[in-house]
């Protein structure tokens, strides 16, 4: 691969982390964007929910941000595509994003949308993942890098962690321990395809 500058062997891909809730994944992926070793750059926070206490860290770290409220799915789609064409976004991160993009969305983007599930997928596609591990007594649950397709939570994996369920866990502790988890493997993730892209 062609040397870009100095020790950096990569190109830096121009990011869009977009979400609509706490926002920890965000933030951590925030920090990791300002070490040596990340390939991406956050350049802009798309939000569907404009109380995303998420905001709050795009806010800290002046990141440009807009909410889109999805009443028209269409509309927003839109408007968000017009924005990322105007910074040139190579990547789209989903962090805790709960809206479904469309087709459409995701085909101007084929290959360069992530999403951050927390499970082992395929088990547990869709909501309430924690509650329906420990109700089917798993021993192991875990969370999931992968590619976005059209179909929920279905596309290429990337990377996966696995995390021990014990007897006591209450869907919350499980969902913490996870968390913790979900914020190594994202980075990993991006690191692992970033050459790629
Ligand atoms: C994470 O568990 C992620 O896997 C899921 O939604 C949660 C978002 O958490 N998709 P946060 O908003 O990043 O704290």
């Amino acid at each position: 691969m062609k040397k870009l500058s100095g020790r950096r062997k990569f190109r830096i891909l121009k990011t869009a982390v977009f979400i609509s809730g706490t926002g920890s994944n965000l933030r951590n992926l925030i920090k990791f964007s300002l070490t040596k070793r990340s390939p991406i750059k956050i350049i802009q926070v798309v939000s569907s929910y404009s109380k995303a206490k998420g905001l709050e860290f795009a806010k800290k770290y002046k990141i440009k941000h807009n909410v889109y409220n999805f009443k028209n799915r269409m509309k927003s789609e839109n408007e968000i595509l017009i924005n990322l064409k105007k910074d040139k976004i190579d990547l789209i991160c989903l962090a805790g994003f709960m809206k479904i993009l469309s087709k459409k969305f995701i085909k101007n983007f084929t290959g360069k949308i992530l999403n951050i599930h927390p499970s082992l997928l395929p088990r547990y596609k869709g909501l309430n993942t924690h509650v329906r591990a420990i109700r089917n007594n798993d021993k192991f649950s875990g969370c999931t890098v992968h590619f976005v397709n059209s179909r929920l939570d279905s596309g290429k994996i990337i990377l996966q962690k696995k995390v021990r369920i014990y007897k006591k866990d209450t869907p919350q502790i499980l969902a913490r321990r996870i968390l913790r988890e979900e914020h190594i493997l994202y980075p990993k993730a991006l690191i692992k395809i970033s050459s790629n892209l």
